[in-house]
């Protein structure tokens, strides 16, 4: 169960600030739909990691007066940022100039006496705030105001989409209403960084870094929170720390493999969170998976955490796939489009199985942006040849090199609508021949197919692994069917497009119906009626049942 986040605003000074912001960045990290010149990946992270350090998570009660606390708040130092949100309780996210502030907040801070129940003293910078005194905390203090962010319910979906103007329109209404808000960006980082002060008792100086889509620019409101136990150079070799006659080393407990360090270090981290972590629930240890890993359920923020370790390579393609996003506008519509759609038809799932991911629909996305003509996007081989002397990077062996300032590569000449795109890439897809083929997106064609898995798309950094090895046959299958009746709606649209008074859905809206494809899927075998008849009939079928439990494209 994911609880809703609310996000509640107070119209004062600093939410003013935060409104401000919230705007200039609308558009996640990568600026890319105004001309500001657009930030690296790392300079990004460095900035929210940064941000976060001096960010703490309260528990609030609802009848709180947001004025008064954060006057309380400020005896600690000037507060840069705020929001709140509700998830099962009300929460604020309170982001301090300094992080000076946090330690002085700390240093005031109780912990909790209970009659019947025992508390572990662990002072994190996740607190509950009680009043001290309610009645005349509450008399003058009006309703705070609030925001919802979550996603939009299959109703006003299917309600903004039937009022865009255009299919081009209709991919970008949809892009708005599911990627990550400011606030949510904020919160996963925020997440993270609670849980390295955890994992920092046991191995100093360790860092835990968001990955995947929570920072690739590609999340659903919504999706889990990838995190990585980044331990650097702890333990390893450095020549450039010794000098004169002797070396020193730490002494260690030594283990007969690597994979066996990390299930140790995982699990030991896994008990830590089970143990010690302020609402780190549900915590499961999965260490005996291909990448060991421990799951968790982070209550306050309604994340569902999978916490890996030693995954620079995947931090690495959610940088190439932040490239990717923030080099064309239209690629993050569309990959947005793409998983909406698998997800409306259940192509996908939150339920590990022999699906689809996200992450291989959205290297299908690329691949076939790089295949137009002239290509949208380059190949990763490209920005490999455009990578300066400090990207250079090659990871366990493996060359993970590739440009890092996005100015450096020149945009696309090509001029494609996002409707004809998306046709296309369902026809592509539709009849790609996935028999003998791999997508490939590092030469950005495709390759014989190395062993037999039904699909094969090749990880760009690990060259000898198959992301969606997965995939089963039957499931393929059903991609490739639902891919061409797509393309076939969409091919019919220009007939059937109602007039924009009316309130039928159309274009995109229909698509993002299961019953739709499935039902147009029968007709076209019937071949009763001509298709503009069958789809005004379906259409009509589509309004007469409640639209609410048909789309669920809230999760991930
Ligand atoms: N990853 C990978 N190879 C896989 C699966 C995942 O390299 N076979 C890496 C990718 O970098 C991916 C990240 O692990 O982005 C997280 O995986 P996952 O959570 O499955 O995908 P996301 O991209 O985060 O998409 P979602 O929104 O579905 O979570
Ligand atoms: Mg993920």
């Amino acid at each position: 169960l994911r609880p809703t986040h609310r996000l509640l605003s107070y119209p004062g000074p600093v939410a003013a600030d935060l409104k401000r912001e919230e705007q200039s960045s609308r558009n996640v990290e990568t600026g890319s739909e105004d001309k500001t010149p657009k930030k690296k990946f790392s300079e990004v992270q460095k900035e929210r990691r940064e941000q976060a350090q001096r960010t703490v998570l309260i528990h609030c009660p609802s009848k709180i007066s947001e004025k008064k606390f954060l006057k309380y708040l400020s005896q600690h130092g000037p507060i840069s940022n705020h929001f709140f949100y509700e998830s099962f309780g009300l929460y604020a996210v309170v982001e301090f100039c300094q992080k000076e502030s946090v330690t002085s907040l700390q240093n005031v801070t109780r912990t909790p006496s209970m009659d019947t129940e025992a508390a572990i003293p662990f002072k994190s910078r996740f607190f509950n705030v009680k009043m001290k005194n309610p009645s005349n905390q509450t008399s003058e203090q009006p309703c705070i105001q609030c925001s919802n962010h979550t996603p939009p319910s299959s109703k006003k979906l299917s309600e903004l989409l039937c009022y865009a103007e255009s299919i081009d329109d209709q991919l970008n209404t949809l892009l708005k209403e599911f990627q990550l808000t400011e606030e949510d960006i904020k919160l996963r980082y925020l997440t993270c960084s609670l849980i390295e002060d955890l994992a920092a008792a046991y191995f100093q100086d360790c860092i835990v870094r968001p990955f995947g889509s929570s920072v690739n620019s590609f999340g659903k409101l919504g999706c889990d929170l990838d995190m990585f136990l980044d331990l650097g150079e702890i333990g390893k070799f450095n020549t450039n720390k010794t000098s004169g006659n002797f070396l020193m080393e730490f002494q260690v407990k030594n283990v007969s493999s690597e994979r066996i360090a990390t299930q140790k270090i995982l699990s030991v981290i896994g008990e830590c969170l089970d143990h010690f972590g302020p609402g780190c629930v549900g915590v499961q240890k999965i260490l005996n998976a291909r990448c060991p890993l421990v799951r968790f359920s982070h209550q306050a923020s309604g994340f569902q955490c999978d916490l890996t370790t030693n995954n620079r390579i995947a931090l690495k393609s959610s940088e190439l796939l932040y490239i990717y996003g923030a080099l064309d506008s239209r690629v993050r519509a569309l990959v947005f489009c793409i998983r909406c759609w698998a997800r409306a038809h259940s192509l996908t799932s939150s339920i590990p199985g022999s699906w689809i991911t996200n992450f291989s629909l959205t290297m299908m996305v690329i691949f076939f942006l790089q295949r137009r003509s002239p290509p949208i996007l380059p190949t990763l081989d490209y920005l490999k040849t455009l990578a300066g002397a400090e990207d250079k990077c090659i990871i366990e062996g493996h060359n993970c090199t590739f440009v890092s300032d996005l100015n450096r590569i020149k945009p696309s000449g090509n001029t494609e609508t996002l409707e004809s795109l998306l046709k296309e890439f369902f026809e592509y897809f539709g009849n790609f021949a996935f028999n003998k083929n791999s997508i490939n997106i590092r030469q950005g064609r495709e390759q014989n197919k190395p062993e037999s898995s039904p699909l094969h798309i090749q990880n760009p950094f690990e060259t000898s692994l198959n992301i969606s090895k997965n995939v089963n046959q039957s499931q393929l299958q059903k991609f490739v069917d639902l891919a061409r009746e797509s393309a076939w709606i969409l091919s019919q649209e220009d007939k059937d497009r109602p007039s924009p008074s009316s309130n039928r859905p159309w274009g995109l809206a229909t698509l993002l119906l299961p019953s739709v494809v499935n039902s147009v899927s029968l007709a076209k075998k019937k071949k009763k009626k001509p298709a503009s008849e069958r789809i005004k009939n379906l259409l009509e079928s589509i309004k007469s049942s409640s639209p609410e439990n048909d789309t669920n494209t809230n999760g991930k």
